[in-house]
């Protein structure tokens, strides 16, 4: 066999008149009479091979047999192309490849689809297919770009002194708040491991085995429903530190991120990265994960319809909740238009979207006939009415007009391409509230995980709560308690989320005892890890990165299988393996395990 002693892409001025062997596959071949075109494809890119059968009879013999997709080893030398025939489309369109001579390494049946990027594919066509998928120029760059990223992150964590540990799969549940995955034991009957969530109480476990800055690039599992952003297998990259403090994991974070942006993509990030609060981003653009690189924020009208005939907002505000509105600047959508968004919102849970199109000298709009002058002076000053303008409103408890609005915002954002794609926003969630209220569930729940350290001056509120009879004053109480944690969000994505976490005893048995876990529940689920923090625990905080949807942000995409290898669909199948499977028999019966239809 011909060996390789070039990669197609990277054929280029210095090869001029250089003998090269190449290894690929035939990505085009055309037969010109006489003249046989062929562009040879490998990992690194595209090159022109041409035989002429005067000059070669032999080699255009092979050539000319020569289908898509055939494996070949190619000996020639490499020319300039004549004036006129370049291909400025292509990286070595200046250079071709003359032929000297051709194996064929093997065939290639006729592929289930073309190895191109114009071609429509189904999700499920693509995966069955994936290596043919990979073959495509944009998922070979996305695989690639992945690859350049592991070096970058490896480095930046190598310079800072951090050292990189596995933690194991097999093991017990870790608290995230998704479903765990198990894994049945063959040799304790009835028992079963649980695949980790993350490696969140092994770090905190090194940290406590004194090896204070920790890393990993690491397969977490999590059996949730599936969304374009999310995998039941994903990767963070994760780590932990030591005596240190929120500044400290942000820093470093920051110049993580910065690193890969600049290395990755020439982008310089400004840094320090903007923070906002939770309260704030809620408040300004319904959302935790704010996607500021387009306006439409939501404007608070409660204080106006405070005392309005107009019922529906009435009811909401005596009921507790908010009227809030958007205004969709000089849109001057149609009623069809709004009809579309009314639709939408209604599949969020909304009971209706009131709306005012603001037209020369008249307000067109159900509802303006309810309101009072006043009010419509406040109205109209506070969303900054003008001609053309479309104002929704959303009128309901607080939480689900953020969730209205938020996703409205969204909506309208990407459907009338208001989004500045040239532009990265990068950001900190800050202040978050350590627990919220699950009403479904009647108790309080962790917004991170149990681990996550209230601030210091919040304590105090906690014992309180601890202490009150009154469910009401309790929930109050307990969600001004806000935590040491921060997210961070690039493009309304949360690309990574971390903690300083509890290092005391007593600071965790009060987060405990309200998040309603027993004495008992906490031994038996995480008992190694508040047996490890009585000997010794130094303050510690970390964070983790969901690598996937940092890269798929990075490079634009929509969805973050497009930057993993294998992923699987929406359902959670891996169309080119098959999986999920039945297995044999005979080993569900090692597994002490019976399926029940
Ligand atoms: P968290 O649960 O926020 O924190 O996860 C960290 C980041 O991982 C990414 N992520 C996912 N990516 C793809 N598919 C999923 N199913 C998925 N779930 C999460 C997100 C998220 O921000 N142990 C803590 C971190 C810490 O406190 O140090 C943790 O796992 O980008
Ligand atoms: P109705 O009185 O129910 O006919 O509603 C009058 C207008 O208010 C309609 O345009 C509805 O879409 C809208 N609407 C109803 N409920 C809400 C709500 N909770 N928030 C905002 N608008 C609403």
């Amino acid at each position: 066999m011909l060996k390789r002693t070039k990669y197609c892409g990277h054929i280029s001025e210095e090869d001029l008149g250089k003998e090269v062997i190449l290894n690929g596959w035939v990505h085009r071949v055309r037969n010109h009479g006489g003249v046989v075109f062929i562009d040879l494809r490998d990992r690194e890119g595209i090159v022109q091979c041409v035989v002429e059968e005067k000059d070669n009879p032999q080699a255009y013999e092979v050539a000319d047999r020569l289908k898509s997709e055939y494996v070949v080893a190619i000996r020639g030398t490499v020319r300039r192309r004549p004036p006129g025939t370049e291909n400025p489309r292509l990286k070595t369109g200046n250079y071709e490849v003359v032929i000297q001579k051709i194996e064929i390494l093997n065939t290639s049946e006729p592929l289930p689809f073309p190895v191109d990027e114009e071609t429509p594919l189904s999700e499920e066509t693509r995966l069955r297919y994936r290596y043919l998928d990979l073959r495509r120029e944009s998922m070979k760059e996305n695989l690639l770009f992945r690859h350049r990223a592991y070096q970058v992150v490896r480095q930046v964590f190598l310079k800072h002194g951090f050292v990189e540990i596995e933690t194991p799969f097999l093991t017990k549940s870790t608290p995230e708040g998704a479903r765990d995955f198990l894994v049945p034991s063959r040799l304790h009957p009835g028992k079963f491991y649980a695949l980790p969530q993350s490696p969140q109480l092994f770090k905190q476990v090194l940290m406590v085995a004194g090896f204070d800055r920790y890393f990993q690039i690491v397969k977490c599992l999590r059996d949730e429903d599936l969304r374009a952003d999310r995998q039941p297998e994903f990767t963070q990259i994760d780590f932990e530190m030591s005596f240190v403090d929120e500044e400290d994991v942000i820093s470093f974070s920051e110049e993580l991120i910065a690193t890969l942006f600049k290395e990755l993509l020439g982008v310089e990030l400004k840094r320090p990265f903007e923070r906002l609060s939770y309260q704030e981003a809620l408040e300004r653009f319904g959302s935790d994960k704010p996607d500021r690189r387009f306006g439409l924020e939501l404007i608070d009208l409660t204080d106006i319809f405070r005392n309005t005939e107009f019922k529906v907002f009435r009811q909401a505000i005596e009921g507790g909740g908010v009227v809030k509105a958007i205004n969709f600047k000089g849109s001057n959508l149609s009623r069809k238009e709004i009809d579309e968004l009314t639709q939408f919102v209604q599949s969020l849970g909304a009971k209706g979207l009131a709306w005012i199109k603001v037209e020369e000298n008249k307000l067109n709009s159900p509802i303006v006939k309810f309101f009072s002058e006043q009010e419509l002076k406040g109205l109209l000053e506070k969303t900054q009415a003008q001609v053309g303008d479309v104002i929704f409103f959303s009128a309901d408890k607080k939480e689900l007009v953020y969730k209205i609005l938020g996703n409205l915002r969204l909506h309208i954002g990407k459907r009338y391409n208001l989004i500045d794609t040239s532009k990265f926003d990068v950001l900190w969630v800050v202040d978050f509230p350590l627990m919220e209220w699950d009403e479904e569930e009647k108790r309080f729940v962790s917004l991170h995980h149990p681990f996550t350290s209230p601030k210091e001056e919040h304590i105090p509120l906690l014992e309180e709560a601890l202490k009150t009879e009154d469910l009401e004053e309790e929930k109050r109480l307990v969600h001004s308690v806000r935590a040491r944690a921060y997210d961070l969000v690039i493009n309304g994505y949360e690309v990574g989320g971390g903690s300083i976490r509890i290092h005391r005893r007593e600071v965790q048995e009060l987060v405990f005892k309200l998040l309603g876990i027993s004495e008992l529940e906490a031994k038996e689920k995480f008992g190694f890890l508040l047996e490890a923090f009585r000997y010794g625990a130094p303050p510690h905080g970390g964070l983790a990165f969901g690598f996937d949807r940092l890269l798929a942000v990075m490079r634009g995409l929509d969805s973050i299988r497009d930057v993993i290898a294998f992923p699987k669909t929406q359902k959670g199948i891996c169309p080119l393996t098959g999986a999920p499977d039945y297995v044999e028999p005979k080993q569900l019966k090692e597994l002490h395990i019976k399926v029940v239809e």
